[in-house]
């Protein structure tokens, strides 16, 4: 199978490039990679983006490119329509060209926090524009025609550079023996980014289509993860300080969105993490790490 990755440099786009054993293609756009099969491309240039993909014809396009930064995208609205949304549509066009299918990645941000829980058939509705833009991408995505995943996912984290990552984050503050407000009244289904890479790659694998939920398997505030990190890599606690959000009032609204990820565990035949089980495994693969 040909693959092609879309945000190559980021989070999730790196793990996937690095761990498919597949034919793989990869496009960065500000973090310069060198390697083979790697080249730069704004995904906003619309006829480059569709003449990558004729060149390419790849089996499936892995589509993680994204305006990933909540507030910054309520801030910026026109930038991230145009990346969340133009580009999308740029790749999924490209796609329509070269009958390639599409793995979209989305996020649980398309629901309001209004359900209990969250099921793929579940109404969307959006309280933030990073949401917004995420959930119209699904729409292009869906009314294309092409064969599609959408892998709805959530605060990713892991063994990576990302400065927002949060286990990273907590780690380097325990590490300069800082103190860290910790939100008490934001609520995550952290995923473990090598889970959902190899979740999501053996969903493609497996011929499945469709809207599927990767999130890990635990519901907790940050709070409580962070008190988790500090518990299982042996730290002092009482640089975590816990607070509520009020006292920052972050430009974007962020719902408490519990999202049930049976179907997707069913499925691909696979496990997705508790926040436990995704510790274990980081401290299982820290070497070279921390
Ligand atoms: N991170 C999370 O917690 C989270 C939660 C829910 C859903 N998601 C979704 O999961 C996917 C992956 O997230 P992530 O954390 O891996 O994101 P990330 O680390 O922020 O990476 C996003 C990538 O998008 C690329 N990009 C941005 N604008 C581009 C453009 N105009 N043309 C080409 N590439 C562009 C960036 O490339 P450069 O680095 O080269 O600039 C970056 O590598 C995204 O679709 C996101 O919406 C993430």
């Amino acid at each position: 199978m040909r693959i092609l990755v879309t945000g190559v440099g980021g989070q999730l786009g790196t793990k996937i490039f690095t761990t498919a054993n597949h034919e793989k293609y990869g496009v960065y756009f500000d973090n310069f990679l060198s390697g083979d099969n790697l080249e730069r491309l704004n995904l906003i240039e619309r006829e480059n983006t569709i003449s990558l993909i004729k060149r390419v014809k790849p089996d499936w396009v892995i589509h993680c490119a994204a305006a990933t930064d909540v507030d910054w995208c309520e801030k910026d609205k026109k930038a991230a329509w145009d990346v969340n949304v133009e580009a999308t549509r740029n790749v999924v066009d490209g796609c329509e060209q070269t009958n390639s299918s599409i793995a979209y990645i989305s996020t649980s941000f398309v629901f309001d926090g209004s359900k209990e829980m969250y099921r793929e058939d579940d109404a969307t509705n959006t309280v933030n524009n990073y949401g917004l833009t995420k959930l119209e991408g699904e729409k292009i995505v869906k009314s294309s025609g092409i064969p599609f995943i959408i892998a709805r996912t959530d605060q990713l984290y892991g063994w990576t550079n990302h400065p927002k990552n949060f286990v990273a984050r907590i780690l380097n503050l325990a590490k300069k023996k800082e103190k860290m407000e910790v939100f008490t009244d934001w609520y995550n289904n952290p995923t473990l980014i090598d889970n959902i890479s190899e979740v999501l790659l053996k969903l493609i694998e497996k011929k499945c289509h469709g809207i599927y939920h990767v999130t890990g398997s635990s519901f907790i505030n940050r709070y409580e993860w962070a008190v988790k990190i500090s518990n299982a890599f042996g730290l002092d606690g009482t640089f975590i300080v816990p607070i509520n959000s009020s006292k920052y009032n972050p430009a974007a609204k962020r719902p408490k969105i519990h999202m049930d990820n049976t179907k997707t565990q069913k499925d691909s035949g696979m496990k997705l993490f508790t926040i436990d089980e995704g510790l274990e495994f980081m401290k299982a693969h820290m070497e070279g790490q921390a």
